[in-house]
């Protein structure tokens, strides 16, 4: 398969990376990743492009992780990052069109992947089906608010989209259907970088 013009992007961007990213959402990352609490053994937890792997060293013990990424370059560095450890495995692949069953995650992450993707709403999708019913998705990103004005990221964003993230994403116009919101909060950049928490409650 040809590489698409965002794995280009994030093969150059990988070695410099967790310079430009690491230390500014460090803190974002751990509060986020502290909602996943105390390990239950319902299932494995999805990282959806989990690139680098800035997440690893904040993941709790005795889950069991899958993470994946369209980019090798990024999944080498998360490579490096697992170390020794068992319980996380990556597979490279599209998180627009995931490459497993319905309903085997009882938590998907998404830090930083919405926002990135030509097509949220179809990674959201994507990130519904994986889930079991009683699972949360954990998101953490960069949305405008409904309406809001942002004339400089809205013109940037075709641009920007094609070789890093879009800016123009707005979370409220993406559809959740039967998934309850139980957090919407800021995070980051006075509240445009979000945590967001939704719960799908079992059928
Ligand atoms: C901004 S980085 C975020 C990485 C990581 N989640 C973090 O928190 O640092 C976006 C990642 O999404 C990956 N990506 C972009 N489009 C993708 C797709 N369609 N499927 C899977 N991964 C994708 C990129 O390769 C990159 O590693």
């Amino acid at each position: 398969m040809p590489m698409t013009g965002l794995q280009r992007s994030y093969t150059l961007w990988a070695p410099f990376y967790n310079k430009m990213v690491a230390t500014p959402t460090r803190l974002a990352r751990q509060r986020s990743l502290a909602q996943l609490g105390q390990p239950r053994p319902e299932g494995p937890i999805l990282l959806c492009g989990i690139g680098s792997g800035l997440d690893i060293p904040y993941l709790p013990k005795g889950y069991n992780y899958v993470g994946i990424d369209i980019t090798w370059a990024m999944l080498r560095q998360a490579q490096r990052a697992i170390h020794n450890q068992d319980n996380l495995i990556l597979h490279q692949g599209d998180v627009m069109q995931l490459p497993y069953p319905d309903h085997g995650f009882q938590f998907v992450i998404m830090h930083f992947i919405l926002a990135v993707v030509p097509q949220p709403q179809r990674v959201l999708d994507e990130a519904i089906r994986v889930l079991k019913p009683g699972g949360k998705i954990l998101i953490l990103d960069k949305f405008l608010q409904p309406k809001q004005w942002a004339p400089l990221r809205r013109w940037l964003s075709p641009w920007l989209g094609k070789i890093a993230t879009r800016t123009d994403v707005v979370f409220e116009e993406l559809s959740h259907p039967n998934l309850i919101l139980l957090n919407n909060s800021p995070a980051l950049a006075r509240g445009w970088f979000r945590q967001i928490l939704l719960y799908k409650p079992p059928q």
